[in-house]
């Protein structure tokens, strides 16, 4: 990675992603990150803290090519992306265990914030990220988006949400391959981790495999630092190991 490159997070109030830009200010390659959220920078904290430049914005095609507009005049090469937004439940949405709770509302929310969201960033970001320099996009997916691995069904609206955004990834990384051949995507599965997204299910979850933002921000940096450009979109867990599409 070149020096006093430049690194954005898209969905930043995510806290895999609070750990993650606080693993990237400790990275001395690194000269700036762009944390971007839907939500206000908290009132404690300057839009600009230390080398981190904090965006809020709706998420909607015209913010996002706003966003992009500003990122022009803040960034350097751009060498890391990491786009972690994605919702499980909410006040309204709860994940199905059963086909008679399915229904058109949840499913167009759930695809609009897991799938269609991520990509739209892509298509806007292509400008930005196209370089002679490396860079590598890391976009949070989950091994339950994995269609080879559903065994035990239920969860449609996530699951199918995160089966979507694997094909988007992996239909932009082949138009990238041509268009932006320095860039590197990356569909990541954090592992169970103790955010709010798995809160209501950790009841479940062996205390060892119930991993903290912590671990897993410095296993998704180390992901990202010894990747291979390649033209593939990689579909890995944690540990760098690929998980079956
Ligand atoms: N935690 C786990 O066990 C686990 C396991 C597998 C995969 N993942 C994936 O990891 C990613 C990060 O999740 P997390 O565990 O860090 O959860 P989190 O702390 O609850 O973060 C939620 C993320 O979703 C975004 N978001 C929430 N509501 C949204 C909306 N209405 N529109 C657009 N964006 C919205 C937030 O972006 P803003 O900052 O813009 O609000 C934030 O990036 C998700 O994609 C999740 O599916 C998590």
């Amino acid at each position: 990675m070149n020096t006093g490159s430049s690194a954005i997070i898209i969905g930043a109030s995510s806290r895999i992603g609070t750990a993650l830009c606080e693993q990237w200010q400790k990275d001395q390659a690194i000269e700036n990150i762009i944390a971007i959220s839907r939500k206000p920078v908290p009132a404690d904290i300057s839009a600009q803290q230390g080398n981190v430049h904090y965006i809020q914005t709706e998420y909607d095609e015209s913010s996002i090519a706003a966003t992009c507009e500003t990122i022009k005049s803040l960034a350097n090469t751009v060498s890391r992306v990491c786009i972690c937004n994605g919702i499980l439940h909410n006040e309204d949405i709860w994940p199905e265990k059963r086909i008679e709770e399915l229904n058109l509302d949840t499913l167009q929310q759930v695809f609009t914030i897991n799938s269609f969201t991520p990509v739209l960033w892509l298509k806007a970001l292509l400008p930005l990220v196209k370089s002679k320099d490396e860079c590598i996009i890391s976009v949070f997916s989950a091994r339950i988006g994995s269609i080879d691995d559903n065994r035990s069904g239920g969860w449609y609206s996530y699951r199918a949400s995160k089966a979507a955004l694997n094909m988007l990834l992996k239909t932009a990384a082949i138009e990238y391959a041509r268009r932006a051949a320095n860039v590197k995507l990356i569909a990541f599965h954090p592992g169970t981790t103790d955010t709010p997204l798995s809160k209501p299910f950790q009841g479940s979850v062996k205390k060892e495999n119930l991993f903290t933002p912590e671990y897993v921000a410095s296993h998704l940096a180390n992901v990202m630092n010894t990747q291979t450009i390649d033209g593939e979109c990689a579909f890995v867990d944690w540990e760098n190991k690929a998980i079956a599409w």
